[in-house]
């Protein structure tokens, strides 16, 4: 793996800042304190990764934070249709290409999100556009969009969220009923391939361990596609994570995931602490959340590394510290002291990260 520190004693790195008791993973549920956080990225063989948007770009802590956790990097947003296509299927890379330059530049692997998502270019991919046009422009940009980085992407999201939100069959989408609800996603897997053929193509999803019927729909199309030809080369489970799924739900997953053979991405993972945005009432402490925190994204590490080693492309999350995690700017989602990821607003390890720590190191 490039930018690989230089190997580490990760029992001893990790031991006394954290305070934790060992032997007892609930002990962990305590307000982090202390001293910067181990490098991520020196706890793992494989690549760790976070997201980031061209808004932190200047901000010299976020910077340093991600250079000392990180071998790659996600940009949020910049690679998204919303941002890249404009009016008359014209296109705009000036942010793209700002975040593909300054990832390469830090010596970072980049990851693309995402060619094809059923939320976006949807002011232009309509309905009642012509089944001929809609199909050219599908293929114009997909070709374009990775060709244009052609060789400089490790991996790209192909297609996100192909699956309907309650795992019943294939979600309705513009694409899906110009093109074909396999036929669409077929097709970009193979404008991206000829586009850029060493890029690792992947087809991401969320609530996949939440919700075992979308899991399990979700791999079976997986299987579909590449029995049509599809070159999808590995998939990506989002882990926007329920913590409160009942335990042993999260392994099954990845068992299940596993045995299709390909890479694993966990693309997008955090793991806010209020469900429904604290819509539900919940009456229990928040030192019994933060357990039932720590309890899943253990698990989730845990299943993640009875993965053959081949299989365990990356370990992403969906930004680096609390403060930068959409849960907190999206209103209402997450507090920023709820400890949704991996680190805390200072870079100090949250609860979670031992139970990452204490995984990735079996
Ligand atoms: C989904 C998308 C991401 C991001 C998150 C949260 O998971 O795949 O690109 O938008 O939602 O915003």
């Amino acid at each position: 793996m490039r930018g690989d520190p230089p190997a580490l004693n990760r029992r001893a790195v990790l031991a006394a800042p954290l305070g934790l008791v060992a032997c007892d993973r609930f002990a962990s549920a305590r307000v982090a304190a202390g001293p910067d956080a181990p490098p991520l990225k020196s706890l793992a063989d494989f690549p760790i990764g976070a997201t980031g948007m061209t808004g932190q770009l200047a901000d010299p802590v976020w910077v340093a934070a991600m250079l000392r956790h990180v071998d790659q990097i996600t940009p949020e947003w910049e690679l998204k249709p919303e941002r890249i296509l404009r009016p008359g299927f014209d296109y705009d890379f000036s942010a793209s290409d700002r975040m593909v330059d300054w990832g390469h530049e830090q010596g970072l692997r980049v990851f693309g999100h995402t060619l094809v998502w059923y939320s976006q270019g949807l002011d232009l991919f309509t309905d009642a556009l012509p089944t001929a046009r809609f199909a050219a422009e599908f293929d114009r940009y997909v070709a374009t969009v990775a060709g244009r980085y052609r060789g400089r992407m490790v991996g790209w999201d192909v297609v996100n969220e192909a699956v309907a939100e309650d795992g019943d069959g294939l979600r309705d989408c513009v694409y899906a009923r110009k093109l074909g609800p396999e036929a669409y996603i077929v097709r970009a897997f193979e404008q991206a391939r000829a586009a850029d053929p060493d890029a690792v193509l992947f087809l991401n999803d969320y609530n996949l361990e939440n919700n075992p019927r979308k899991g399990a729909t979700f791999l079976k199309l997986v299987e579909r596609l590449l029995a049509q030809g599809a070159p999808i080369g590995g998939v990506g489970t989002q882990s926007h994570l329920d913590i409160e799924i009942p335990a042993g739900q999260i392994r099954d997953f990845f068992r299940d995931a596993g045995s299709l053979g390909l890479p694993i991405h966990v693309s997008e993972l955090d793991f806010p602490m209020e469900r429904d945005g604290g819509r539900r009432p919940d009456l229990r402490s928040t030192a019994a959340k933060r357990a039932q925190q720590v309890a899943r994204v253990g698990e989730l590490a845990e299943a993640f590394m009875t993965l053959p080693e081949h299989q365990r492309y990356a370990f992403t999350t969906w930004g680096l510290r609390d403060p930068d995690s959409w849960l907190v700017r999206a209103e209402g989602k997450n507090r920023p002291d709820e400890s949704a990821l991996l680190l805390d607003a200072e870079g100090r390890p949250n609860p979670a990260y031992q139970a990452v720590a204490d995984a990735f190191a079996r």
